[in-house]
């Protein structure tokens, strides 16, 4: 496939790679960068917190957002890229889905958002179904923005954030898959043995809506940043 894999020793040194690549992104005038949330891009994020890079002409949109909790709600995704990266490291725009708007009007919002701000770099991390943003499997690879039910496995998953698995919000919106695949670049990022199924699948994998990343084969300018944990099974 397409797929440019970097293997590296931890998410440290991941973080550090993808960092190298933001760099020359816009080094060639990248303005619009989708985020994502997660564990996995947190290095990342840090190395962007301790750079002298400057994003307070750039744009910033998000992937994906719990419906139900709203941008004070220290779980939502909005108080996440504030945290990680906004508070330190303003940016001109930043868009992330409306956990508490009302969904109709929302969606359509948020497409009219992706359609005015082509993404130039889109970062991605992985579920353990090989989710991206919230993309479920099953998930039609048309897809734009979209209200997702989140599988077990994904509020399994994400439940050591709250307080017990009955906190975890039920739904989210999320980009869909078709809204990712137009970036014109994709950095996708996975650590740890719990992802080495996932990533497997992704790169090696049919093409399959049962297998949402594995879309990326398709995709002509990926790099995929793993540790040796996550590539095991490559
Ligand atoms: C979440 C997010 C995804 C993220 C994934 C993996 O559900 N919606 O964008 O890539 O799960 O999370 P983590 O990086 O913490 O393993």
């Amino acid at each position: 496939s397409n797929i440019k894999i970097e293997v590296v020793k931890d998410k440290v040194e991941g973080g550090k790679f993808a960092f190298d690549h933001i760099k020359k992104a816009m080094e060639k005038n990248a303005l619009v960068f989708g985020l994502a949330t997660g564990s996995t891009p947190e290095t990342l994020y840090k190395e962007l917190r301790e750079s002298e890079l400057d994003f307070s002409d750039k744009i910033a949109v998000n992937l994906d957002e719990y419906i139900g909790i709203g941008s004070e709600h220290p779980q939502s995704y909005a108080y996440f890229m504030q945290e990680q990266l906004f508070n330190e490291k303003p940016f001109k725009e930043t868009h992330i889905p409306d956990g508490l708007a009302p969904e109709e009007a929302e969606i359509e919002r948020y497409n009219t958002v992706l359609e005015n701000n082509p993404i130039d770099v889109q970062i991605l991390g992985i579920g353990t179904n090989a989710h991206i943003g919230f993309n479920e499997p099953g998930t039609s690879f048309d897809s734009t923005t979209h209200k997702v039910a989140l599988t077990d496995e994904t509020i399994e998953a994400n439940k050591r954030y709250f307080e017990s698995k009955d906190e975890v919000p039920k739904y989210a919106y999320s980009m869909g898959i078709a809204s990712i695949m137009a970036a014109k670049k994709i950095i996708i990022m996975a650590f740890g043995s719990n992802k080495a199924d996932a990533i497997e699948k992704t790169v090696n994998g049919p093409v399959t809506e049962e297998v949402p990343a594995s879309i990326l084969q398709k995709h002509q300018d990926v790099i995929m940043i793993v540790d040796e944990e996550a590539a095991s099974k490559l």
